[in-house]
């Protein structure tokens, strides 16, 4: 029954900084259901990223977190010379099918598909030249590496790995769920999912873990419902569980530009718009875009 094969209580982590459910294929699988393809990506999503990387003169971009590949497919049709890396075997599997129906098309024959972890990001991928003029770490993927020791020390290294990879002049691309609005209320704040068109979520519930009475877990039980299979079957309710870690907005600001390591300019955004501090509106999303200025 689907709700059995998506149901997912384990938090635990497989391999370094994977947590189990990317590493044993339910994502995956929960993925292909919940977004489907490009074309579930919101056109507001869509517009802004191409946009960004077009005024930025951005002709290379590494997909660090790209899962099943739906955004770096946006990106490879939109003419960008995209490289995608992820941990996860499970969600590559999508990826590269894919790339392989498509291989008769140029652009997808040259779309490079890597297995790479963020902590050993520079052994398992070769930086080409000085570096990508983009790097891009989207759909909340960052916060799904745990804090092991509760010093940030994984943190730190993965995106001073990351931020490796992008060229002087380039720029890296990272977002978070807003968890200052989810720890202060419980929840996260109410809105349509900025990035999927999908509208198969009925219910998310927040549950938050605290270490040493300090957030260290945010948890997430989706709820779905999932069209029937053929056309006489019933909708279904299945379930699934993800964990993050509650990146807020001022730490992790710091722990950016400290991994860049040089000068750089960095903008927040809320849902892709210019954020401030004092906006009366709650963005669902905080999106960071630091370029290397040196
Ligand atoms: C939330 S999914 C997002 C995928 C894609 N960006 C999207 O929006 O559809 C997060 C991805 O991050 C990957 N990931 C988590 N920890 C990782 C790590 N330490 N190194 C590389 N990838 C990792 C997972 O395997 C997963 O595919």
């Amino acid at each position: 029954m689907v709700d059995s094969i998506y149901r997912t209580r384990s938090l635990g982590v497989a391999a370094e900084g994977l947590p189990d459910q990317y590493a044993d294929g339910r994502a995956a699988r929960v993925w292909q259901l919940y977004i489907g393809d490009t074309r579930s990506r919101t056109a507001e999503y869509k517009n802004w990223l191409v946009s960004l990387l077009r005024s930025q003169r951005c002709r290379t971009v590494l997909d660090v977190a790209c899962g099943t590949g739906v955004d770096s497919i946006m990106l490879v049709e939109e003419g960008f010379q995209v490289t995608s890396v992820d941990a996860s075997d499970k969600m590559l599997k999508y990826a590269l099918k894919e790339r392989w129906n498509r291989r008769k098309e140029e652009a997808f024959d040259d779309w490079v598909i890597e297995e790479a972890n963020w902590l050993t990001l520079s052994q398992d991928l070769q930086k080409p030249g000085e570096g990508f003029d983009a790097v891009i770490c989207l759909g909340n993927s960052f916060a799904h590496l745990p804090d092991f020791k509760g010093d940030q020390g994984v943190h730190k290294q993965a995106l001073k790995n990351i931020a490796s990879m992008v060229r002087p002049g380039g720029i890296f691309v990272i977002d978070h769920r807003n968890y200052d609005y989810i720890l202060k209320t419980g929840c996260a704040p109410p809105g349509k999912n900025i990035y999927y068109k999908s509208d198969l979520t009925k219910d998310i519930t927040t549950s938050v873990l605290l270490v040493n009475n300090k957030p260290n877990m945010v948890t997430l039980d989706y709820t779905l419902q999932v069209p029937p299979e053929g056309k006489d079957g019933n909708p279904e309710l299945s379930q699934f569980r993800l964990s993050y870690y509650p990146h807020l907005l001022e730490p992790f600001t710091e722990l950016l530009k400290n991994a860049v390591q040089g000068p750089c300019e960095h903008t927040v955004l809320g849902d892709f718009k210019p954020y401030k501090p004092d906006q009366q509106y709650d963005p669902c999303y905080f999106i960071h875009v630091v370029k290397k200025t040196g």
